[in-house]
């Protein structure tokens, strides 16, 4: 009789690699697929060490450029930032995981899928709801939250059968990675009270030595992507890669925030963003220029709504296509360019142009050559106040 066939979502750590055995020792024929959205570390070798763990295939798929065009830059469109402050870093790589995993299922014949979620956090939730909208015919298994085990109990484990698992360099950090952005969270960083030491950041500098000159960097958008940086063309993908450099130089995208989870636990939360939050502050820099008012107070809310059910798992939902629709109608207007000034732990817009600029200095100027027609203001204003007026007249 043929085992039964899993495929796992592997990221080469201690709770994926153990997953490999422990799934094949409950009789599963176990498919290990590791997807590069960005994340650092030689995966080809994790692909490789997959096997010595006992999987009978293990596989490496590069969804870079689809995760930059089919997660990140819809982000982007929604300056969408968790709380005010997180731009979804994790929550945006979960629906394409698992859409991956659906595909290698149905090459290779598998009944189920695997992720290495506890049942603590919302990426299982993220996993669940998204393979359920994608292959609700699929069984999927969570080793890691059923099978009881401490980190020590793991690692155990991983001694008493010899596994090749990588113990060199074990950060006290949980830590996810992607090309928008770092989450770091487990260790000292679960006192909300104390400060986040230096040794968790990796992508931005300390900005205690940032230089205190600064610099500027121009950024051109095309229908709401980035397309130039310093007037040089680039793909999104490394666009966002140059900024990030940039502007974690500077020691800017560090954020610390305690996070309302889906599962109802309030947990401390690091992340480090350069990239997406210098980029997110330029594009909405630039809607402010080119979007109408009305509109773009309703985008701004729709922003709130659309940030919290990709939060909340609901990538595949029919609220989340509904809001893209909105936005696409006049993303088309979000067009021009940006001067971001970076100091020291900051970025701010400091300069903004666009062929579809709202601005017109003719009536926005108290100089000479106002056009803006004063006479007009006055009725505006009398019936502007009518409303309150006739309230205020009925409480004397
Ligand atoms: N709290 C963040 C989120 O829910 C980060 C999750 C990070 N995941 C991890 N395995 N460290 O999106």
């Amino acid at each position: 009789m043929s085992a039964r066939r899993v495929v796992l979502a592997y990221s080469g750590g201690l709770d994926t690699s153990v997953a490999i055995p422990w799934l094949a020792e409950r009789g599963w024929d176990v498919i290990a697929v590791a997807v590069d959205v960005g994340q650092p570390g030689d995966l080809h070798e994790a692909v490789g060490r997959a096997l010595q763990l006992g999987a009978s295939d293990s596989r490496l798929v590069d969804a870079r450029a689809d995760f930059v065009d089919r997660f990140v830059l819809p982000a982007l469109q929604m300056n969408a930032l968790y709380q005010g402050r997180y731009p979804l870093v994790s929550a945006l790589s979960r629906p394409l995981i698992s859409q991956v995993l659906v595909q290698v299922a149905r090459e290779t014949g598998a009944s189920a899928v695997a992720h290495g979620c506890t049942g603590k956090g919302n990426d299982q939730v993220r996993f669940e709801v998204a393979l359920g909208a994608l292959a609700p015919d699929l069984e999927v298994l969570a080793p890691v939250r059923d099978w009881g085990m401490g980190r020590d109990d793991t690692i155990a484990y991983a001694l008493e059968r010899d596994l090749p698992i990588r113990t060199t360099k074990s950060s006290p950090y949980s830590i996810d990675e992607n090309v928008w952005g770092r989450s770091i969270e487990c260790g000292v960083l679960e006192d909300p009270w104390a400060a986040p030491p230096e040794d968790v950041y990796e992508i931005t500098q300390d900005p205690r030595s940032a230089s205190l000159a600064g610099r500027e960097i121009e950024l051109h958008f095309e229908a709401g992507v980035p397309t130039a940086l310093e007037g040089e063309s680039l793909e999104a993908l490394h666009l966002i890669e140059a900024v990030g450099k940039i502007a974690g130089s500077f020691g800017f995208g560090r954020i610390d925030l305690v996070e309302d989870r889906l599962v109802g636990i309030k947990s401390r939360e690091v992340y480090e963003a350069p990239g997406a939050l210098s980029l997110i502050a330029a594009h909405q820099d630039l809607e402010n220029l080119t979007l109408e008012r009305a509109y773009l107070l309703e985008k701004r809310k729709l922003e709130t709504t659309w940030t919290r059910i990709v939060y909340e798992g609901l990538w595949f939902s029919p609220l989340r296509e509904a809001i893209d629709a909105f936005v696409s109608s006049s993303s088309d207007a979000v067009t021009g360019d940006v001067r971001l000034r970076l100091g020291p732990g900051s970025c701010s817009p400091v300069g903004r142009r666009s062929p579809h600029a709202l601005y017109d200095h003719a009536l926005a100027t108290y100089d000479e050559g106002d056009s803006f027609r004063h006479e007009d203001a006055a009725g505006f204003v009398k019936l502007w106040g009518l409303p309150t007026k006739q309230w205020a007249k009925s409480r004397v």
